[in-house]
């Protein structure tokens, strides 16, 4: 057969577009369908008619309901089931060859293995529902750092969430042309249909399956409608396959946030910051200074993903792989983040809120005081009478909110920049009640490595499972390092020197904890807004200025270092946010043992090395 017939034949077989001439692509899709076995296929071209129809859809089937539209003008809510809420790390997989490649903090299993399982799972899995044909990219339309992708899904919830999380649609095939390399992505929630049989408004399985084959660059998700499980661009694209290509190719793909800041002198720096899930990126990112900080400005690169890459003069460039925020609602109003309370005003998909009486959405922390009357998020009465006597919430504690970026009135003007902005600070931090200091500085590279890589905090409603424990969370990624983590501490070590010996000035690294609690269980520190004080701190550091005082884990602002106008904080307050308590330490290093044990395979020298430096100076 000539060229020109079997694309025409492939296009036909499943009713592909005229536009789509890559042969590989349709020729996958057409196997895909033939396993899958849908009853429709759907090829998404990403326009605004495109998702009005999709979600007029999604109302039609009762998945979505329409939001007052005087209130939230094109906004959504969409309730999952109870089963299905949060990212499940424990069904999420790394399948390379070798066990040691994903280390010991992924569920490994073999590719044949993995494959074997799966093939019955996903046979005929879209029986009686439309598979959608979802092309994206991560990153702006034709960068040179961006990255394509193309999702299947038989959710239309998915399709609808990926035109606002990512660049989707036409443009992404427009890239691709007729062989350009695409990272396929198949997606289903496990739930086909057969004849006539009655669907329920958010499918999905008991079984689930998050797979990635680093090796072959392929993602295939099994049983679940919900956030990163689902939106394959998001974790498992960009995090999980993207940190394996940056491996390769000597960039990082890493769960941080990317802001800007500008001084009242108009000196602009970035700054990218990795918090574990739902420990304050889109809160950080979106930062309104405080007051008695007049003439400072922060705008929004990224609230999630960072893809930072070495540039010719030696700095670090990030960019934003996502196009929008899939966001925490619980928390989000108008004191702590009212950035974000304007974003989603409007053109916004809400998932596990609480509906009001009229039509709009409500989350705990919204108002200080309650409506009256609310449909909680999983559809029954609930009122404040209720909630004290059953302690049910209104909104899941991982309820989210789905909007495009460019609904952030603090949209950086350099966010779709495809060649990035120049890091001059990284940030690590987690949720610590106890221990671990509001901010400390790493004397060098090597011991900001080690504070990321032994980066403790306490797990969160965005996974499934016990909230409140404290987990060791290297760089919190330790659900997204697509490989050994030892490997990706001795990439960020070798990535420091490369830098260091072109001559260039190195980000600074820095650690906080906006988290430690009084004896009450209190937050102690106000956080959102004010941790404006301690970013302004350390863009001082970051201009050769700033003071503190080296302790034996690093650096550390005295009271009097950091800038108090506006508030009455005391010094009290913040003797009780910054202490070091050598017994709290002593058991801390202890955990840090524990990890280097457990990562022991490969794990770099330098990092035990650090650890004996704080404990010697621990000891003095
Ligand atoms: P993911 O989207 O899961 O990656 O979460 P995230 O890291 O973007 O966290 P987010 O900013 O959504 O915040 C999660 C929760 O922490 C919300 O309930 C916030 O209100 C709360 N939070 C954020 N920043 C602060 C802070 O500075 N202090 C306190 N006490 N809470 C905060
Ligand atoms: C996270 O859990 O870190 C998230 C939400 O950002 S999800 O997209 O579900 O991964
Ligand atoms: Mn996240």
């Amino acid at each position: 057969m000539n060229q020109p017939e079997t694309l025409a034949t492939l296009q036909a077989s499943v009713h592909a577009p005229a536009y789509v001439k890559h042969i590989r692509l349709l020729a996958w899709v057409r196997d895909m369908a033939a396993l899958m076995q849908p009853d429709a296929i759907q090829w998404c071209d990403g326009t605004d008619a495109e998702y009005n129809a999709l979600c007029d859809t999604l109302v039609k089937a009762g998945v979505f309901k329409k939001l007052n539209d005087a209130k939230r003008p094109n906004s959504f809510l969409a309730c999952s089931d109870p089963s299905d809420v949060a990212r499940v790390e424990d069904r999420t997989f790394i399948c390379c060859e070798k066990k040691e490649n994903a280390g010991p903090t992924n569920n490994w299993m073999a590719p044949a293995e993995m494959r074997a399982t799966l093939n019955p799972l996903f046979t005929g899995c879209m029986r009686g529902r439309t598979m959608y044909v979802v092309p994206f990219s991560m990153g702006p339309l034709g960068s040179p750092i961006a990255h394509i992708g193309v999702e299947l899904s038989d959710s239309a919830y998915v399709a609808v969430n990926m035109k606002i999380m990512t660049r989707m649609g036409k443009g992404a095939l427009d890239v691709l042309g007729t062989d350009g390399e695409f990272v396929p992505c198949v997606h289903t929630v496990g739930a086909p249909l057969s004849a006539g049989q009655k669907d329920v408004t958010w499918p999905c399985n008991k079984t689930k399956y998050i797979v990635h084959y680093p090796e072959t660059r392929e993602i295939w998700s099994y049983g679940s409608g919900y956030g990163g499980n689902a939106l394959l661009g998001k974790k498992c694209f960009a995090l999980r396959i993207a940190s394996n290509m940056g491996l390769r190719d000597g960039w990082l793909a890493e769960h941080m946030l990317i802001l800007g800041v500008t001084n009242p002198q108009g000196k602009k720096y970035h700054v990218a910051a990795a918090f574990p899930s739902a420990c304050g990126k889109t809160n950080f990112a979106m930062l309104i200074p405080p007051k008695g900080f007049e003439g400072w400005k922060v705008t929004t690169i990224g609230d999630d993903i960072a893809w930072i890459k070495p540039g010719k003069d030696g700095r670090l460039y990030a960019i934003n792989p996502e196009a929008g925020y899939f966001g925490v609602a619980p928390g989000t109003n108008e004191k702590s983040n009212l950035n974000c309370l304007t974003s989603i005003k409007r053109d916004t998909i809400f998932t596990n809120v609480a509906l009001t009486d009229d039509g709009d959405v409500w989350w705990e922390g919204l108002t200080d005081t309650p409506p009256a009357h609310l449909i909680d998020w999983q559809g029954k009465d609930w009122t404040p009478a209720i909630a004290k006597e059953t302690g049910a919430k209104a909104a899941h504690p991982n309820s989210r909110f789905t909007v495009a970026a460019t609904n952030n009135p603090a949209l950086d003007p350099e966010w779709d920049n495809p060649a990035g902005v120049a890091i001059d600070a990284f940030i690590f931090g987690g949720r610590r009640g106890t221990t671990i200091p509001l901010v400390t500085e790493a004397r060098d590279w090597t011991e900001g490595v080690y504070m990321a890589a032994t980066l403790g905090s306490e797990t969160t409603a965005a996974i499934a499972g016990q909230v409140g424990v404290v987990r060791r969370d290297p760089f919190a990624m330790i659900a997204f390092a697509g490989y050994n983590m030892s490997d990706y501490f001795a990439h960020w070590l070798k990535l420091g020197k490369k830098l260091a010996d072109s001559g260039a000035k190195l980000p600074k690294l820095f650690t906080v904890n906006w988290f430690r609690k009084d004896a009450d269980g209190k937050f102690v520190w106000p956080g959102f807004g004010d941790n404006m004080r301690v970013l302004a701190w350390m863009l001082e550091r970051v201009e050769g200025k700033g003071q503190g005082v080296e302790h034996a884990f690093g650096t550390t602002p005295r009271y009097g270092d950091l800038n108090w106008n506006g508030t009455d904080f005391s010094e009290a307050k913040y003797e009780s946010v910054t202490r070091m308590d050598r017994d709290e330490w002593t058991a801390e290093l202890k955990l840090h043992a524990d990890l280097f044990e457990q990562l022991k395979h490969n794990l770099p020298a330098e990092l035990p090395a650090t650890k004996a430096k704080i404990e010697a100076r621990l000891a003095a």
